[in-house]
This record gives structure tokens, sequence and C-alpha cells, in this order.
């Protein structure tokens, strides 16, 4: 590996631990002002310092973010669909590579849709990224994505996609966590962060799955929802990172959560 594409990798998975904690705010992209993500620049702010990475659209990095904040930017460079659209997994590329360098992001990150009707497309889009990505030694993130189909996230379904992803030059795998995660971890050969999905009934269950993950072989997350549409989203970030980074048990960052609560009121 080229050492700018190193580079950008050990900014976003930091080599102290082999492990980040991405903040993941790109959903506005097919979802629109989904809850709590309405102004985009008044979620982001406080949970910035805490993050390891942010991944967002080209839209919300310029209007949003102020330049200079120190954080790796994860570019969302796919899309063109939308929730209420005829098919999620018909996206293609929607930003130029040299729109990505131009910003100085850390990565591009693109979904796949393996079994869906445009698995092909979606496929041969993350193969262009990484053609293109090699030559500017920008890595990228490619998104197990699954649409409305929820139900699809187990391990033989995951196992197949990361794979692919890997095999197709990905360089990181972004997906969901599932029964018997560690065998999507054991044969991907590339790095893997979790997703949240959709809010969890309680803030335990998203940090179990965290914990579970990173138990798993998972180098992190890349969470969103979980974190900035629960009650305290500075604690959980702070919770997360903690299971990320120290390897704390749920229960210890479960205490977290509560002593940063308490110290709110
Ligand atoms: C899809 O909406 C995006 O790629 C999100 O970044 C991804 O699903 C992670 O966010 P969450 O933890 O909310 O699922």
């Amino acid at each position: 590996m080229d050492w700018g594409m190193k580079d950008r990798l050990a900014r976003i998975i930091k080599p102290a631990t082999g492990r980040t904690v991405m903040l993941a705010v790109d959903h506005g992209y097919f979802l629109g002002p989904v809850r709590n993500l309405e102004q985009p620049r008044r979620t982001i702010e406080p949970l910035l310092p805490y993050a390891d990475a942010l991944m967002l659209t080209r839209g919300i990095l310029r209007n949003c973010v102020d330049a200079g904040t120190g954080v790796p930017m994860v570019l969302r460079m796919s899309g063109g669909n939308s929730i209420v659209g005829k098919d999620l997994s018909n996206e293609g590329i929607t930003v130029a590579v040299k729109d990505a360098v131009r910003l100085n992001v850390a990565a591009m990150a693109l979904s796949i849709y393996v079994g869906s009707e445009y698995e092909h497309q979606t496929l041969m889009n993350l193969s262009k990224l990484v053609d293109e990505g090699e030559e500017y030694g920008m890595p990228v993130l490619a998104v197990t994505a699954v649409g409305k189909e929820l139900e699809k996230r187990d391990a033989r379904y995951l196992s197949l996609a990361c794979r692919i992803a890997a095999e197709l030059g990905a360089h990181f795998v972004k997906t969901y966590y599932c029964d018997e995660f560690e065998k999507v971890v054991k044969s991907c050969p590339v790095p893997l962060v979790i997703a949240g999905g959709p809010k969890l009934n309680t803030e335990l269950d998203a940090l179990k799955i965290a914990h579970d993950a990173i138990k798993c072989g998972a180098r992190g997350v890349d969470m969103g929802r979980n974190i900035w549409q629960s009650k305290n989203p500075v604690g959980m970030i702070k919770a997360i990172k903690a299971i990320v980074h120290q390897n704390a048990s749920v229960k210890e960052a479960a205490r977290m959560l509560e002593g940063s609560r308490s110290a709110k009121r």
C-alpha cells in the first residue's frame, strides 16, 4: 500500500488501538431531514471532539462543518436514490473523485446492494471508485446496504456482501452486527466497522452491539442514529469510545453513560 493511502487510513483507524469511532451523519442523502439531524451543524458540533472520523455528504461538509477541525472526513460518494423512490438500490456515483481530493477527505464511501435489482451497478460503482482511489491514494469504504430489507442482516448474507466488497478492492467495509458475527469478520480480509442501524430500543442495546462486535474482531463503529437520536448523544459517543478504544465492558460503558447523565442534571 502506498504511503498516502496508508496515512489516510491511519487518520481514521487509529494506530494506537487499531480501532475507530466514526460518526455517521450522511443519512440525509436519501432520508432527508431525519429526526435529530434536521440541522446537521447543531447535531455535529457537540459530537465532533469525540469522533475519530465523520462520515457525511459533500453538501453537509461544505455547509455545516468548519474547515480546520482536524477530524478526518469520510465522504459519501454514492446516491441518486430516495426513501420515497422506486428502489433504494438504484445508486450511482454522485461525486467526482477530484472533488473528494479538493475537499481533502481521508476516504470515500459508497453503498453496495448485494442481491438487489441493481447489484451489478453498485458493485461496478465500487470497482470504479477503487480504481480511481488507487490513483490518488484514497481509501474506499464499502457499505453493505440492505435498503428497507433489514431482515437480510444475518451472518450468511453479510459474510457474502463483505467478502465481495473486499474482493473488489474496498480498503475497509461497513456492515451490520449480527449473530455469529465472528464468521463475517473471519471471512473478510479487510477491516470491518459496524453501523448501528435504526435506533434500538435502549442505549444499552447499542452499547452491547458495539461491545460484541469489537469482541468478535470488528475494528470499530461507524454509528449514527444510536448516537444522535439518543437523549444523551455526547454521553453515548463517549461510552462507545470507551468500548472501542479502552475495551470497556458494557457495564462500565453504561455506568459512564449514566454518570454523564447525572452530571448534566
Ligand atoms: C446510511 O444511511 C448511512 O450509510 C449511514 O451512515 C449508516 O447506516 C450508519 O448509520 P446508522 O448507525 O444510523 O445505521
